[in-house]
């Protein structure tokens, strides 16, 4: 049984990153409503408590506020941001609107560097997000580092192992934020760092087979990083109650629909169905040339496509998704607000609903990085595990206009040129996304003593951290000019290659 950091949490945006951080330092943790009991805490056997932080005032009526019992458990307590003023407020300080809220980035001067500053500078760049302070020490505490602003930035009682900040460390712009956590955890709680990636794999493969019992499960395999990781963790625990489904819409690419089923059939011994829906997409798109028009239809065939493969699957009680956390935030922020919608990302949220079946989401709490590391080890290779993101509309968005069958097999060969190449030359694994479009438009060329006219491919090579911001790589001109001369020399119907030079924003990475 690994020790367990308890989690309250207050609403805040960053209570799923301040448990990643936790994980970065090799200790289990467990997010807990702010108002779990501290008999269930102590029962749990927490070593130690983190408030997050929240968007309320700790004087608002509403305001969550935690069983005050935590404070006299024993453990150590660490407060963030909210989870500062709520010390303050709750065991006798006194916390006020200060006249201007503090956002972003300030200088914290560390007054005492042996508990949470232990071993780093005595300055830092943290980030603040608050309007409250705290103007009086609650009996007991001390401060331990100030900023202009706030006297009170950092505070312990000693004696009773009590600590609060007003800043976020969790966050990457505060320096050394995951060093003051893992002073936390190790240096306060006596954490001994050894939970790993395989216990997460062993919690989570419990979990399941606790979930699921022996219903059946269904799951979308896209052969993209989540689902696929989702996929093997799932056949680990529960193994033929698990019925993959690979719909081939038509729009993939080369041999693609060959590799996931040699890897997954073969090799790692999935159910996997293969659904070949192309000539229905293909009819359904047939005249369309609006990109949003494109992916409406992609995507309500898809679920219909599903729906159906489903009866032929039989009764299933649980649709198992690869949702990761950043995509349970981003819908949420689509959901309220509607103009955030740039494109219309096709995804199956709205089929459990319909299809009244539970989901199953095991990597829901997980960043990108982390699931990386559970494919790794649960043995998937490199090429799934570090695979580029695709569209789920596929090819349809990169056959700019109307797509016909001639359309995409010249996108598919001269987008498999610009893969093997980027694979050769090792850029592939440096970039964001390394892709060829369809330009509709034909121009004139000459081959051999010919004439010809034909259409434009474009190359897409973007470096970016999250896809909401991006830059085009540039690649060396000896890469880009055998790229070129092979999609010309070796594509029937494509006579110019052209490189595509513009960021996002004002682009967007994908040209549809
Ligand atoms: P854009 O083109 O909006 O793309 O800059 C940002 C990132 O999202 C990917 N993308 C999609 N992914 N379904 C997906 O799962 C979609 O409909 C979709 N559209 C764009 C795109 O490849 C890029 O990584």
């Amino acid at each position: 049984m690994h020790q367990i950091v308890g989690v309250l949490d207050f609403g805040s945006q960053y209570t799923q990153v301040i448990a990643r951080r936790i994980r970065e330092c090799s200790v289990y943790s467990r997010i807990y409503h702010y108002s779990t009991p501290a008999a269930q805490l102590k029962a749990d056997g927490v070593v130690g408590i983190i408030l997050s932080g929240g968007p309320s005032s700790v004087y608002a009526e509403d305001a969550p506020l935690p069983d005050k019992a935590i404070f006299k458990l024993g453990v150590p307590v660490l407060g963030i941001c909210y989870g500062l003023q709520l010390m303050g407020n709750l065991l006798g300080g006194k916390v006020e609107r200060s006249p201007r809220r503090e956002y972003g980035h300030g200088t914290l001067k560390v007054d005492s560097a042996h508990s949470l500053f232990h071993d780093m500078p005595g300055e830092l760049q943290v980030w603040n997000s608050h309007g409250d302070h705290l103007t009086k020490l609650p009996k007991g505490f001390e401060r331990i580092a100030h900023t202009d602003n706030a006297p009170n930035a950092a505070i312990e009682d000693r004696r009773r192992r009590l600590f609060a900040i007003q800043f976020h460390p969790e966050v990457h712009h505060t320096d050394h934020g995951t060093r003051i956590i893992d002073n936390f955890l190790k240096r306060i709680c006596g954490c001994t760092g050894d939970w790993s990636m395989a216990d997460f794999i062993a919690d989570a493969v419990q979990k399941i087979r606790d979930t699921v019992g022996d219903s059946r499960v269904i799951l979308g395999l896209s052969g993209g990083v989540d689902s696929s990781v989702a996929a093997a963790l799932i056949h680990r625990a529960i193994g033929d109650q698990l019925t993959c489904v690979f719909v081939d819409n038509g729009l993939l690419r080369l041999d693609e629909r060959r590799h996931v089923t040699e890897l997954y059939q073969r090799n790692f011994h999935l159910d996997v169905r293969v659904v070949n829906a192309g000539p229905l997409f293909l009819r359904k798109l047939k005249g369309v040339t609006d990109p949003e028009r494109k992916r409406k239809i992609i995507g309500r065939t898809f679920v219909k496509v599903f729906e159906d493969s489903l009866r032929s699957i039989g009764e299933a009680d649980f649709l198992a998704q690869g949702t990761l956390y950043p995509d349970v935030i981003e819908s949420v922020a689509i959901a309220g607000n509607p103009a955030a919608l740039i494109k219309s990302h096709h995804n199956v949220g709205g089929l459990p609903a319909r299809m009244k079946l539970k989901l199953l989401e095991p990597l829901r709490e997980l960043f990108k990085d982390e699931v990386r590391a559970v494919g790794t080890a649960l043995g998937l290779p490199k090429e799934v595990v570090w695979r580029q993101p695709f569209p789920g509309p596929g090819l349809g968005v990169r056959v700019v206009g109307e797509i016909t069958a001639r359309r995409l097999r010249i996108l598919r060969e001269a987008d498999a040129i610009l893969h093997d190449e980027m694979m050769r030359s090792g850029w592939y694994y440096k970039v964001w996304q390394s892709f060829a479009v369809l330009v509709p438009v034909r121009t004139v060329g000459v081959m051999g003593d010919e004439r010809t006219y034909d259409y434009v491919i474009a190359l897409r090579v973007v470096e970016s951290a999250d896809a909401m911001t991006a830059d085009w790589v540039r690649l060396p001109y000896e890469l880009l000019r055998t790229v070129s001369s092979r999609i010309i020399n070796e594509v029937d119907g494509a006579n110019r290659v052209v490189l595509d030079i513009s960021s996002k924003p004002p682009s967007t990475i994908e040209w549809e």
